[in-house]
């Protein structure tokens, strides 16, 4: 059983904010997925200051400006999106909600909101595909990709998404291994009966080393597989699809990402859930913004939780945000109802947020930040 009651898919009453989503899946969610969907690395510290960082950066708005015609709307990889969020990559949703990945879909899509599906995710990317394309007002669809040990078998998943529809792949480059995930450890979690990593199935797991007693199973084994600047070169020669790649949080990386031909870079501490005691995502956006100018779109993720942190997002230099946990409660809370409800609670504020801070468009966002006001 992955959730403490029968799945739900009305909206329960009083929810209004992505606050109150979350404090309302904690009672659904039973303690193993709870552990795995909630929870961070090591002392939390990195997940805790993803929120906090959005909360401590003020806003200044200017009043009596003529909003009248603003809008949300946003350009990215050549297309204009209704609004700057999308469904951050999250593995095993069915462990959330039975209709997991594809109650999130319809929901991204209906709401315009573009859509990342996991590499671990627990329905047919194919399914996946089928649910978005067909929506008119659906956002972009993209694949995150965690590159394998067998590279072949990368290369035909790379090849199932192209032939699938998605536009364009997401490498993320954050988390060579697991962080050392205390909750789940504490909780023992474990994935049920009936779910896994579908879209991963035939894969062979390499043969283990044969390592001396000397030699590190991590170092000397898994780490031997992992993905280095050589691969996203690889990658971009093998797909048509723009690549972009996350969890990038130091400039000069993001200068190498431009150097290697990246489409685009996320800034990501995997929502805390790798590194911990990295910094923010808030606090590193600025300068990985400077680093790549106007050369490549730069989005966001890590602690969204108000229209005034997307607001803050585009003020302090990206293109779009990408949104990973309450999307989790809201699936949990409700099936498509319930992410469709949280998609929809954070463009409402952030439209909000933009007409009380005189931004008509998302071009003006900076001109509400508190540290550019001068005079
Ligand atoms: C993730 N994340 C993630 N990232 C990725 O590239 N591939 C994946 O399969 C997953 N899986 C995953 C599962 C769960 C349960 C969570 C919470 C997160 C990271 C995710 O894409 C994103 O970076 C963060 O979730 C963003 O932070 P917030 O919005 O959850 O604070
Ligand atoms: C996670 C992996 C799947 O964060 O990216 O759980």
């Amino acid at each position: 059983m992955t959730q403490a009651h029968p799945p739900r898919s009305q909206l329960p009453e009083g929810l209004v904010s992505l606050a109150d989503h979350e404090a309302f899946a904690s009672g659904v969610l039973d303690a193993n997925a709870q552990a795995y969907f909630d929870g961070g690395a090591a002392d939390e510290i990195t997940l805790r200051e993803n929120v906090l960082a959005w909360q401590r950066i003020p806003l200044l708005p200017r009043v009596l400006r003529p909003v009248a015609g603003g809008h949300t709307r946003v350009e990215l990889l050549g297309r204009t999106l209704a609004h700057p969020i999308l469904v951050a990559p999250m593995a095993y949703q069915r462990l959330a909600h039975p209709h997991g990945e594809q109650a999130t879909a319809l929901a991204a899509a209906v709401l315009g909101a573009g859509l990342v599906l996991s590499t671990q995710a627990s329905t047919p990317l194919e399914e996946v595909a089928q649910v978005v394309l067909g929506e008119a007002a659906r956002g972009p669809l993209w694949f995150q990709l965690y590159l394998q040990a067998d590279r072949s078998f990368t290369r035909a998943l790379v090849q199932r998404a192209e032939a699938a529809g998605y536009e364009a792949l997401v490498l993320t480059i954050d988390a060579p291994v697991n962080g050392a995930r205390d909750r789940e450890r504490r909780a023992g979690f474990t994935l049920p009966p009936g779910i896994s990593a579908v879209n991963l199935q035939g894969l062979q797991p390499p043969a283990p080393a044969a390592l001396r007693p000397d030699q590190s199973p991590l170092f000397d084994d898994l780490l031997t597989h992992a993905p280095t600047w050589d691969d996203v070169v690889w990658l971009r020669a093998l797909t048509r699809l723009p690549v972009l790649l996350k969890g990038i949080t130091h400039p000069a990386d993001a200068r190498q990402a431009l150097a290697c031909g990246a489409a685009g870079l996320i800034v990501s501490n995997h929502g805390g859930r790798t590194l911990d005691t990295l910094p923010a995502t808030a606090t590193l956006l600025p300068a990985i913004a400077q680093a790549v100018g106007d050369a490549l779109p730069v989005l966001v993720d890590g602690g969204i939780r108000r229209g005034t942190d997307v607001l803050k997002a585009i003020a302090l230099g990206a293109s779009a945000v990408l949104v990973g946990r309450p999307v989790i409660h809201g699936l949990a809370n409700a099936g498509a109802t319930g992410v469709a409800h949280v998609i929809r609670l954070l463009r409402d504020e952030l439209e909000i947020a933009m007409a009380l801070s005189g931004c008509r468009t998302l071009d003006e966002a900076s001109e509400a930040l508190w540290s550019r006001q001068s005079g």
